[in-house]
């Protein structure tokens, strides 16, 4: 069975790929991850506020004695034990990359164009097999659907410029036209677009009257606004590659994104439940069932079930009042 697949221009063993999270941070786990059979991983996201404050701190050191006071981003936690600051991440990546032979994707996170963007360079420089460049931002303030796309092409343009890697963006979904903005990063040059980033929208503890930031893993009925944008993308893209992130637990939605489009198939809530081991019996469970379908390989899978249609919005408009009139339940007589 043949199980390649390519995303961002790399030839992959496998689509699966151990997507950013503290277990990515752990070369020994990274190791695990590989021996499990993931075809890549993510390192846990450096980001934008870290190097910010390094910066900020090594202005302090040098301007000792000049009645300068570091200002300190009065809402980003202190430490970040996952990814060792900066330079130890710089470290990390070298690390991982003599640990394993798959992949290496490291990971900055951001929201807007600053000084930051540099550090592309130096990721690079450090060995990585790529970059994947987290945008999240919610836009709270008086920004357009318009203004907030152009700062993400734009944040992207400034990254490209940096760094010769391939180049992966991860989204969150709600932009007000999610496909024109992935057609305008496509055009700017990135390699790859992973949908989605989850929001971790804060919950309202009752008892202490206080905002909760614990975060609640995912499960597999997240997928579906990931499997109706893969559909309507797939092979809308000139350059880009598509990678899947979010509700992958089993070979099930494994198999439904790539059915959908996708050319590759990140998870980190399975991989935190159940830990790296768990992929041995994704990668079988995805073999039974191309072999017990005759399909010989992942190609041959990939976007047979994408949104072909002419008219992708007149399709989706269609499905979507299909859905509508499906529902049957005890109260509902029709
Ligand atoms: C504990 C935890 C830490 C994460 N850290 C990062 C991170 O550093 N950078 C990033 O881009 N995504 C991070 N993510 C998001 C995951 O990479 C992934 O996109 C998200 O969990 C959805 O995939 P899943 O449904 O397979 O969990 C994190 C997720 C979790 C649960």
């Amino acid at each position: 069975m043949d199980l390649n697949t390519r995303y961002l221009g790399l030839t992959l063993r496998n689509p699966m790929i151990a997507s950013a999270s503290p277990l990515t941070g752990d070369v020994g786990v990274i190791r695990q991850l590989e021996d499990a059979g993931a075809a890549a991983v993510v390192l846990p996201s450096l980001f934008a506020e870290q190097i910010r404050a390094e910066e900020r701190l090594t202005e302090a050191l040098i301007n000792v004695g000049a009645e300068s006071t570091p200002e300190a981003g009065s809402y980003f936690p202190a430490s970040i034990a996952y990814n060792s600051g900066p330079s130890g991440y710089l470290d990390l990546i070298a690390r991982a990359r003599a640990a394993v032979d798959i992949p290496v994707i490291a990971s900055l996170n951001g929201s807007a164009e600053a000084g930051w963007v540099d550090y592309a360079k130096l990721i690079e420089d450090a060995g990585a097999s790529a970059l994947e460049l987290n945008i999240y931002r919610i836009a709270t303030d008086a920004v357009t659907g318009g203004e907030a796309e152009a700062d993400c092409v734009s944040l992207v343009g400034a990254v490209r410029r940096q760094i010769k890697i391939p180049l992966a963006v991860k989204l969150h979904p709600y932009f007000s036209a999610f496909g024109a903005l992935a057609r305008q990063l496509d055009l700017a040059g990135v390699d790859g677009l992973v949908l989605f980033n989850r929001l971790y929208q804060r919950d309202i503890d009752l008892v202490r009257l206080g905002w909760r930031s614990d975060i609640a893993l995912s499960n597999p009925d997240e997928i579906r606004l990931g499997l109706l944008w893969m559909s309507a993308l797939c092979g809308q893209l000139k350059r880009a590659s598509l990678a899947a992130s979010t509700g992958v637990e089993t070979a099930d939605e494994v198999i439904k994104y790539l059915l959908a489009g996708a050319d590759a198939v990140m998870t980190t809530s399975a991989l935190l439940r159940h830990g790296p081991k768990h992929l041995r019996s994704v990668a079988a469970d995805l073999e039974t069932w191309l072999s017990a379908r005759g399909f010989a390989s992942v190609t041959s899978i990939k976007g047979l079930m994408r949104n072909s249609h002419s008219d992708k919005e007149e399709r989706e408009r269609s499905d979507y009042i299909r859905s509508l009139l499906s529902y049957r339940g005890p109260f509902v007589h029709r």
